[in-house]
């Protein structure tokens, strides 16, 4: 049975910087109260030409830098967001067609800002079963666009940004390791996005009601991810036959400081062996693991061998955790550069576009 290692990995934010002292200036709050509360200094947010597809092929075409590999390679991409550029079609689809991934399936999955471990362990299993060979998982997110800039109970938290990691299938032990995932819809209503669904379509009336905006029992959520975290880390250490001593690095979802300071309080460990930018990015929610982890590897803290877990929660209720030994990429004889799939994805697209039209005017013709 092939192992499915992570052989690229990849992030891209938006330039523009929201300080905590900007959001005081549209709501009542400070800069110290939201340090205290949460963590955060800042966090990026895009702007009106930036979209998930957008942030996402950045992080995904240096993933696939890294991993030395060419779109045209990958065989499977799941993307997943809590904010994705539309209902349908997927997120995922935009992205294979913008980096010009000709025989990959893409598809979405959604598991709010547990996303990113479920998609990995989904894509791992797939490398594990030996259908494919190769996969590219993304989370990104505009959640911006989705926050009531007049509710200081939410517009503190979120930011923009985009992680992607490759996987691919090798002989050698090693990569993803165990995961486990966990889903408990009784709490759907402590995060929610009520609006723009079938249960409340668009109309005047659900626009009024501020039903397209996060909605969130910060209480609810803070007790259930404090609640979860640690036991997850645990639970994913199980069935890979590890202990808290074999891991090096817990790599969790960035939502709050003080929720990751009550993990690491469960479980007994140092704070240092957690990799935190909650600071600086805020709550990127299936981004935030990715964006962490390629943090961690820019400073040279995560290194080829360590056992590290990524561990996330969020709205679903959803839990996860993911044991992994990181390997890096497969060394290779061929460099590739993935710059000139990007221009080569899109006079694909284009002729695509045009070869589509011809078809349907000669067959409007036949008919
Ligand atoms: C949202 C969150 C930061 C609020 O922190 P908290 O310590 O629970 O704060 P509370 O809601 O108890 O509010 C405490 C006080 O601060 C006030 N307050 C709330 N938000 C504030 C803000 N942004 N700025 C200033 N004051 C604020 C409240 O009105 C309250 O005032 P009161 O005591 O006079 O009534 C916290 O609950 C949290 O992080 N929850 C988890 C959210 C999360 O991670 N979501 C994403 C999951 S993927």
């Amino acid at each position: 049975m092939p192992f499915a290692h992570i052989t690229g990995w990849g992030m891209h934010v938006p330039e523009l910087i929201l300080t905590n002292d900007d959001i005081s200036k549209l709501v009542d709050t400070n800069d110290e109260w939201i340090r205290d509360h949460t963590g955060i200094r800042e966090r990026r947010i895009a702007r009106e030409h930036e979209f998930p597809s957008t942030l996402g092929v950045e992080a995904a075409l240096k993933a696939l830098q890294v991993a030395n590999l060419a779109p045209t390679e990958l065989d499977l991409i799941i993307c997943t967001s809590s904010s994705p550029e539309y209902f349908f079609p997927a997120t995922a689809c935009l992205i294979q067609d913008q980096i010009g991934a000709t025989k990959a399936g893409a598809f979405d999955l959604q598991a709010a800002c547990t996303g990113f471990i479920f998609s990995m362990n989904m894509a791992a299993q797939a490398i594990r079963s030996g259908s494919i060979k190769s996969a590219l998982v993304v989370g990104t997110e505009t959640l911006s666009r989705f926050v009531d800039w007049k509710d200081r109970n939410t517009c503190i938290l979120f930011g923009d940004g985009a992680g992607a990691f490759v996987l691919q299938a090798s002989d050698k032990p090693g990569g993803v390791i165990s995961a486990v995932m966990h889903s408990d819809g009784s709490g759907a209503d402590a995060l929610i996005l009520p609006g723009g669904g079938t249960r409340f379509p668009a109309t005047e009336a659900t626009i009024h009601e501020g039903k397209h905006f996060i909605q969130m029992d910060g209480k609810e959520v803070f007790r259930f991810a404090t609640r979860v975290m640690g036991q997850a880390v645990l639970e994913a250490l199980e069935p890979a036959k590890l202990t808290l001593d074999d891991i090096q690095w817990i790599v969790p979802h960035q939502a709050n400081f003080r929720i990751i300071k009550t993990a690491a309080k469960y479980l007994k460990m140092s704070l240092d062996k957690f990799i935190i930018n909650v600071d600086r990015y805020g709550n990127t929610s299936t981004a935030s693991i990715p964006i962490a982890a390629v943090d961690a590897l820019q400073k040279g803290q995560i290194k080829p061998g360590d056992k590290i877990v990524l561990v996330g929660f969020g709205a679903g209720l959803t839990w996860g955790a993911m044991v992994v030994e990181w390997t890096g990429p497969i060394p290779a004889k061929k460099h590739i550069r993935t710059e000139p799939y990007r221009l080569f994805a899109r006079l694909r697209s284009l002729l695509r576009r045009i070869w589509r039209r011809i078809e349907g005017f000669l067959s409007s013709k036949e008919v």
